[in-house]
């Protein structure tokens, strides 16, 4: 129950940003530590299925070519998940999932 609390907050969140969040988008500014945060749980919880550093994804969707524009989708798809894909909102805090976000939209560039 307590997750999806978070989830509801987390939604009432992004909907009251989503003006700014869809202006801002390039130039929003995420900490160096989010992206470090985000290449862990990606590393350790998501790289079986989308591959080490998204590189490799087999079966599952390629993470690189997530539409950029759809941080609410991303957020609802791994909080939920899809078809063969398992929910994380019991395992990942949404500031989780914000790490991850961070982390697909910068990519591997470094
Ligand atoms: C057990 C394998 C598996 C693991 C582990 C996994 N995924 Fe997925 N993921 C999938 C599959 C399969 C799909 C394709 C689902 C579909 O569209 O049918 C997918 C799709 C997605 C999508 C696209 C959803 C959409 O709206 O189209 C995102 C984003 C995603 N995964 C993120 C993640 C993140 C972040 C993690 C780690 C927390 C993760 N996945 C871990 C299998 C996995």
């Amino acid at each position: 129950m307590h997750s999806s609390i978070a989830i509801a907050s987390l939604v009432a969140a992004v909907l009251t940003c989503a003006p700014a969040a869809a202006q801002g988008l390039q130039a929003r500014t995420f900490t160096p530590e989010q992206l470090k945060t985000g290449a862990e749980i990606y590393a350790r919880n998501c790289s079986p299925c989308h591959g080490a550093r998204m590189l490799d994804p087999q079966g599952a969707s390629d993470l690189r070519k997530f539409p950029r524009g759809e941080r609410e989708r991303f957020i609802n798809s791994v909080m939920r998940g899809k078809n063969q894909m398992p929910p994380w909102g019991d395992l990942l805090k949404p500031e989780d999932v914000e790490a991850l976000w961070v982390y697909v939209v910068a990519g591997e560039k470094s």
